[in-house]
Formats: C-alpha cells, sequence, structure tokens
C-alpha cells in the first residue's frame, strides 16, 4: 500500500507517518529527513540542497525525484511505504506516477493534514530546528501554497484526497489518520 502525507511545513506529517509505520511496518519516506541526511554526511547533493532548505525553498524537482526514485528500488519498499513530504509541486506527482506505474504500484490514499498557520508557528518555534524560524517558516509556507497546495485537485480529481484535522493531541489526529487507512485497506 503507497501513502502520501500532505500538509504544510509543521502540520505533523512526520509525527504521524512514523505511528504508521510502527503500526504497519511500511516504509517511511521523507524527503526532508533524507536531505538533512545528505546534509549531514556533507554530500554534494546535501550541501546543495540545504542551499535551498535553509532559505525555506523547495529542493528542485530532478534532485528530490532522483532520491526517491533510488529508495523505491530498495526491496522493503514492496510492501507498503508512506510518502512525507514528497510530492510537493504538480511536477513531482507527476514523476512519482511514472515511477509507482513502472513498478506497478498503485498510490492508493494521500491524507492531506489542516493546521492553521498560528498553530504551525507555535508548533515549529518549540522545535526550533535551523529552518524554523519565523520568516523561514513564511516563506515555507508561501511555498506550500504556491507549489504544493495545487496536489489538493490532482488528487482530489482521482478520487483518493483525504483531508485529515491536524488540530488536537497527536493521538487524536493518529486515530483519524488509522480510520482514514482502514477505509481503503483490504
Ligand atoms: P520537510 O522536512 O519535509 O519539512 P516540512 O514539510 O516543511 O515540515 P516539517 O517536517 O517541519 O513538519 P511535519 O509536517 O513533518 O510536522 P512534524 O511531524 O515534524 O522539508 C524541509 C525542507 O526540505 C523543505 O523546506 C525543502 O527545502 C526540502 N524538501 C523536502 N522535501 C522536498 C520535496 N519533496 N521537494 C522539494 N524540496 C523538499 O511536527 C512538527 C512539530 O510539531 C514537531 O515538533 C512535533 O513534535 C509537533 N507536533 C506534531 N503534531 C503535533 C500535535 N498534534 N500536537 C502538538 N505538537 C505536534
Ligand atoms: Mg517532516
Amino acid at each position: 500500500m503507497r501513502i502520501v502525507f500532505l500538509g504544510p511545513p509543521g502540520s505533523g506529517k512526520g509525527t504521524q507517518a512514523q505511528r504508521l509505520k510502527d503500526q504497519l511496518g511500511f516504509v517511511h519516506l521523507s524527503t526532508g529527513d533524507m536531505l538533512r541526511d545528505a546534509r549531514q554526511a556533507q554530500t554534494p547533493l546535501g550541501i546543495r540542497a540545504a542551499e535551498f532548505s535553509e532559505a525555506g525553498k523547495l529542493v528542485p524537482d530532478d534532485v528530490v525525484v532522483g532520491i526517491v526514485a533510488d529508495r523505491l528500488d530498495q526491496a522493503d519498499c514492496e510492501n507498503g511505504c508512506l510518502f512525507d513530504g514528497f510530492p510537493r509541486t504538480l511536477s513531482q506527482a507527476e514523476a512519482l506516477d511514472e515511477l509507482l506505474a513502472e513498478r506497478n504500484m498503485p498510490l492508493e490514499l494521500v491524507l492531506t493534514l489542516r493546521v492553521p498557520d498560528k498553530l504551525i508557528f507555535e508548533r515549529l518555534a518549540e522545535r526550533g530546528r535551523s529552518d524554523d524560524k519565523p520568516e523561514t517558516i513564511r516563506e515555507r509556507l508561501r511555498q506550500y501554497s504556491a507549489l504544493t497546495s495545487p496536489l489538493l485537485d490532482y488528487y482530489r480529481k482521482r478520487g483518493i484526497l483525504r483531508l485529515i484535522d491536524g488540530v488536537g493531541t497527536k493521538d487524536e489526529v493518529f486515530s483519524r489518520v488509522q480510520q482514514a487507512v482502514a477505509m481503503v485497506r483490504h
């Protein structure tokens, strides 16, 4: 089973994907985590990506599509995969469709976590990652609304979009996620 987690920065994609991974044993594929790991390892890709991320901008599509394609070829992705923070542009969504079609892996569900901006600022201020400064959060939100929000229509038209209220405790949100997954799981 393949599930995409969509939602603005700080909406809880990583938190909820991690919990679902623990429950279902699927791979948790977070492009944000992969780019941060590459940066930590000082690879050329990691260093290049960090220039964008530090400014709150999206990393170029070809870079992220490349790392997702490589990850999908590892055997553990066959059972199931939770995409967290990918795709983030229409071009990435089209690339994902191709990658999955080539591997006979259907995309069953797109969960969109909805959280008001005010709460996003509160959550990220508390976390304090290097891209969690207020001005950078504002830019990340701008990038989300300009480049990522068109994906809602893209997946709505396909009938696989589910909106999840992301306000509440992590447990409350997780039970909403579980309900949405149970509806499509067979
Ligand atoms: P990425 O790492 O994906 O960051 P993001 O999507 O901007 O948002 P976060 O990961 O910060 O939030 P989240 O929704 O995962 O929430 P979380 O669970 O952590 O991307 C970072 C950068 O990498 C991008 O800006 C871009 O440069 C680049 N990048 C990555 N993917 C890319 C792509 N596909 N294309 C191009 N560029 C890409 O929760 C946030 C905080 O809130 C945590 O502290 C958590 O503990 C807390 N929290 C979560 N849920 C709750 C709750 N219910 N109640 C209280 N606190 C909560
Ligand atoms: Mg995340």
